[in-house]
């Protein structure tokens, strides 16, 4: 029970930690030009659960972490995944008009301005990770690897192409885990390792066993997040219940039906906090993380 305030205060000082982050990094309101900049910001600000931040948080707490890189590495991360909130609501892809508890970028806005929050805020990620820190420029060049990969078509972008794909389609556990490994998973484990990297005293074998972890992590979190769409409502969701079935879309849902998703969801978490084990107490949050992934309800 302890533990459990102690993570909640923690995970609230790490949102309100992300949105001063990124209130501070995106370009001023006032700036030009005036409406693309006052949609990144509707986007971005104000958001959801910063899962993402949160894990390059905890990571960071393995070692002796540059503040500053952990705060331009977190804000990175959250641009990326912003930005594939944005397009994903688009008619072009799963056509929602509701996200994070308020209209979606293309209603709010333009569809056209949407497109282009989405551009300026990827390359602002690129930007941010780039900028120079006390870590070495090897080091961050590495980072910023990890993060163009796992955002690219080798993650994210080609995990949602697959998604499109196969509107209507049903897919094998083994199809739709690789699925699943590339739109969610690839940005989760980015955030992790991210995190790691921005610890001066990290070794490659800590890197491996983060990995590990946040590839398990990384599933369990799409697999909820299709086990949500099945059963939760709109309101707490803050995004339209029930798209997945009503645009036919392969999930572990349809594949193995709703109990059967969550304890395999369960059992991925397991298995994330197994990986953890030659880790001292530093990893706890990452552990706790980990039970939250199943415990959240939206
Ligand atoms: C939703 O992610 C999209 C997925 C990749 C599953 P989150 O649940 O992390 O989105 P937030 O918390 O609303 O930003
Ligand atoms: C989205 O998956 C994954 C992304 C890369 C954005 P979903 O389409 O299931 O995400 P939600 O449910 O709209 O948040
Ligand atoms: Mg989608
Ligand atoms: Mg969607
Ligand atoms: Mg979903």
């Amino acid at each position: 029970m302890k533990q459990r305030s102690d993570f909640t205060d923690w995970q609230k000082q790490a949102q309100i930690h992300t949105e001063q982050t990124l209130t501070r990094l995106l370009p001023p309101a006032r700036q030009l030009p005036a409406p693309l900049i006052e949609a990144m910001r509707y986007a971005t600000l104000d958001g959801g659960k910063r899962m993402r931040p949160m894990l390059v948080l905890a990571a960071a707490e393995l070692g002796n972490a540059v503040t500053e890189a952990v705060d331009y590495a977190l804000a990175a991360v959250e641009c990326i995944h912003i930005y594939s909130l944005v397009h994903d609501d688009m008619p072009e892809m799963d056509n929602d008009s509701l996200r994070h508890g308020k209209a979606a970028c293309h209603i709010q806005y333009t569809p056209a301005t949407a497109l282009l929050v989405g551009d300026a805020l990827q390359s602002m990620a690129f930007s941010l990770l780039s900028q120079p820190t006390n870590l070495e420029a090897t080091r961050q060049l590495r980072m910023v690897q990890t993060l163009a990969q796992a955002a690219g078509c080798g993650g994210m972008a080609g995990g949602q192409a697959i998604d499109l794909a196969h509107v209507g389609l049903s897919l094998n556990q083994t199809e739709l885990e690789h699925m699943h490994q590339l739109k969610t998973s690839a940005l989760i484990r980015a955030a992790v390792t991210l995190g790691g990297l921005c610890c001066l005293d990290i070794d490659q074998q800590a890197l491996t066993a983060l990995d590990r972890y946040a590839t398990h992590l990384g599933l369990a979190f799409q697999v909820i997040d299709d086990v949500l769409d099945y059963e939760q409502d709109s309101n707490i969701l803050g995004k339209t219940a029930g798209k997945d079935a009503q645009a036919n879309k392969p999930t572990y849902v349809s594949l193995m039906g709703l109990a059967t998703a969550r304890q395999y969801a369960e059992n991925l978490v397991q298995k994330a906090i197994d990986t953890l084990a030659g880790f001292d107490q530093r990893a706890a949050h990452l552990r706790t993380l980990a039970q939250f992934v199943i415990a959240r309800n939206h």
